[in-house]
């Protein structure tokens, strides 16, 4: 939510600061603007629109400098205006800054700097941040580095909310300053050049040595070097970590989006999400990450798994997975209201936490609120060094590589495989046996294959979206392990299409969801060969009796299927709590195709941000 670049080195910082913008384009992108300090002073180009518009900008009137931040906006305060578009400038338009999250208490800072003369342009939070920075600084006996530091520091100190900030001064050439509070801020560690940026993914094409800054740190950094101290003004002690992936892995390649890709990546991400965690001797998982022993493990009396969106969607298939695997109670909530509800549950409650990013806001809030209550909790995350990975007392990384569509695909896949080999662990440690658990095994190892030859439909689906993509409503209807996968595929076309797509356990449709069936709506059935299917058929049955459209997605060699719905996908077979990793692909197809189809930008749909820092 909100993506913040900043360089300071030898090159040309324009072109840094706009290459990595384009890289956090995923954040946000109402609009984007970028500041630089080009020796005279500070010279600033804002648009609103995404970074296309801004890089356009600055093609036809360039700027220049070795020094610079930029910011691309997902609006929170304020509408979506230029005068709104970060960098936003003190009072004495010497300083600069770019600002991601929000400064609860604005208004009555700003109250009281309108009393002091202070002029604003904006209707935003973080304006009033920078005049408070500037006003600061301009109290101080010298215009150091130390003493931007200092007039930052005492800033944020009358600052109540989240912030995760890089900062200029034209008074201090050379240096750029950062801090965070509950919005990431990661430093990239570079030969005669340094950077800051939300996601690391906005620095690989100058290195991959980074340092994830922690809350209430600032970071001062000029070309050569860089100093890490606490709000309280002591020396901070850091780690240089090394990012997994390339520039190569956060490019779009070939594909015409980064959707598609993500979405024919999937073979290989599930396979590197069991990656060395399958035990064939012990017929178990091996997951480290979660810091517990097999003692502690077998206390587990009740789970809650948490997440938002389609992380949530994959918890709500945990639900399933691990009551069946591992007989364990489960309940999944939304991190949204677990936060805010005050469960009542037993001592050894387990809380999951699973998200993409590891920074959404709510998740992060249910983890620290679970955490106060004294539950042990863990984190399923991608993003490597994320808020949600270090908070949590273990975890397991979903090793999916970055995802830059705003709509979640392969971190799907990845979270349901990750949560599959929880559950065979669990399993694995109370009643099942070791035959049960190594044809488990088999089955995982056979996914990949599986993934692949399911994204082989890729050309059949398309035409199928073709046939619906015009539809003003559309319903998705599972049972069981596919009931979440219907809320997904709903999920993914209400992103990327803007079609009002509802979910629905099958059996529901007879409760209400019928009235809606017409010859132009149509019904995706996620009807695998499992335990469910026959009462799956009988409802396909309902709503054909009403003349509406079925695409049913089942299981290949079914041949009722094809008697009863209009359009048929079949995916490789697999045991029922698998099932979803293959359903789901098919609908994420066909959210795609429809998405072009429909001319919608499919990378970057309207009003959504990929990931969410403000609750
Ligand atoms: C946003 C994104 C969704 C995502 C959700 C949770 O709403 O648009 O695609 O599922 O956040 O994100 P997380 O990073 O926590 O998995």
């Amino acid at each position: 939510m909100c993506g913040i670049v900043g360089y300071v080195g030898r090159a040309e910082a324009p072109r840094a600061l706009l290459q990595g913008l384009r890289r956090l384009e995923y954040r946000g992108y109402d609009s984007a603007g970028i500041a630089t300090l080009n020796g005279a002073g500070i010279a600033v180009r804002k648009s609103v629109g995404r970074i296309a518009d801004l890089e356009r900008l600055v093609a036809e009137k360039p700027i220049h400098g070795h020094t610079g931040i930029c910011h691309t906006r997902w609006a929170t305060h304020g509408a979506v205006t230029q005068e709104n578009a970060h960098p936003h400038f003190d009072q004495s338009g010497r300083l600069a800054i770019v600002h991601n999250g929000v400064i609860e208490n604005y208004l009555d800072l700003r109250a009281a700097l309108e009393e002091e003369g202070h002029v604003f342009r904006s209707q935003t939070d973080t304006e009033v941040l920078a005049h408070l920075v500037g006003r600061e600084f301009d109290r101080q006996p010298a215009h150091t580095k130390g003493a931007l530091v200092e007039a930052l520091r005492t800033a944020l100190g009358q600052v109540i909310g989240t912030y995760g900030i890089a900062m200029i001064h034209q008074d201090v050439p050379g240096v750029l300053i950062g801090a965070r509070r509950g919005s990431p801020l990661v430093l990239g560690i570079g030969k005669g050049e340094n950077l800051l940026a939300s996601d690391a993914a906005a620095m690989v094409s100058h290195t991959r040595d980074v340092v994830y800054l922690k809350d209430y740190e600032l970071a001062a950094l000029d070309a050569d070097g860089f100093q890490i101290t606490t709000l309280q003004g002591d020396g901070a002690g850091y780690e240089i970590s090394q990012v997994e992936y390339t520039e190569k892995d956060v490019s779009k390649g070939d594909y015409p989006h980064y959707m598609l890709k993500e979405i024919f990546e999937q073979s290989g991400t599930v396979r590197d999400a069991m990656r060395g965690r399958l035990v064939l001797d012990e017929a178990t998982a091996k997951l480290g990450g979660l810091e517990m022993s097999n003692a502690e493990l077998r206390d587990v009396e009740r789970v809650v798994i948490t997440g938002c969106g389609t992380a949530l969607h994959a918890g709500m298939v945990g639900e399933y997975m691990i009551e069946t695997l591992a007989h364990i109670p489960v309940e999944c909530e939304f991190a949204s209201e677990l936060r805010y509800r005050n469960l009542p549950l037993p001592k050894d409650t387990l809380v999951f936490a699973i998200s993409q990013s590891g920074e959404t806001a709510d998740t992060l809030a249910a983890l620290r609120e679970s955490q106060r209550k004294g539950h042990r909790t863990l984190g399923i995350c991608n993003n490597v060094g994320s808020t949600i990975a270090r908070e949590s007392d273990g975890g397991v990384y979903m090793h999916a590589g970055p995802e830059i569509g705003v709509a979640a695909t392969k971190s799907f896949t990845s979270q349901l495989v990750v949560q599959a080999l929880i559950a065979l662990l669990l399993g694995r440690l109370t009643h099942l046996s070791h035959s049960e658990g190594l044809n488990i095994i088999r089955e995982l190892d056979k996914l990949p294959d599986k993934v692949a030859k399911a994204l082989e439909l890729n050309d059949e689906i398309a035409r199928i979206a073709r046939k619906y993509a015009q539809a003003k409503v559309m319903l998705f209807m599972g049972r069981q392990f596919n009931y979440p996968i219907a809320l997904e595929g709903a999920l993914k076309v209400k992103e990327t299409s803007y079609i009002a797509a509802s979910a629905h356990p099958s059996a529901e449709l007879k409760h209400g969801v019928i009235a809606l069936i017409d010859e132009a709506t149509p019904s995706v059935f996620i009807a695998p060969r499992d335990a469910v299917f026959e009462k799956n058929l009988s409802n396909i049955e309902e709503v054909k009796a009403r003349k509406g459209p079925v695409i049913a997605i089942g299981t290949e060699g079914d041949d009722h299927l094809g008697h009863v719905a209009d359009d048929v996908i079949l995916v490789p077979e697999a045991p029922d709590f698998l099932t979803p990793i293959l359903t789901v692909l098919p609908l994420q197809l066909l959210a795609y195709h429809i998405a072009v189809e429909l001319g919608r930008d499919v990378d970057k749909p309207r009003n959504l941000a990929k990931s969410v820092t403000v609750e």
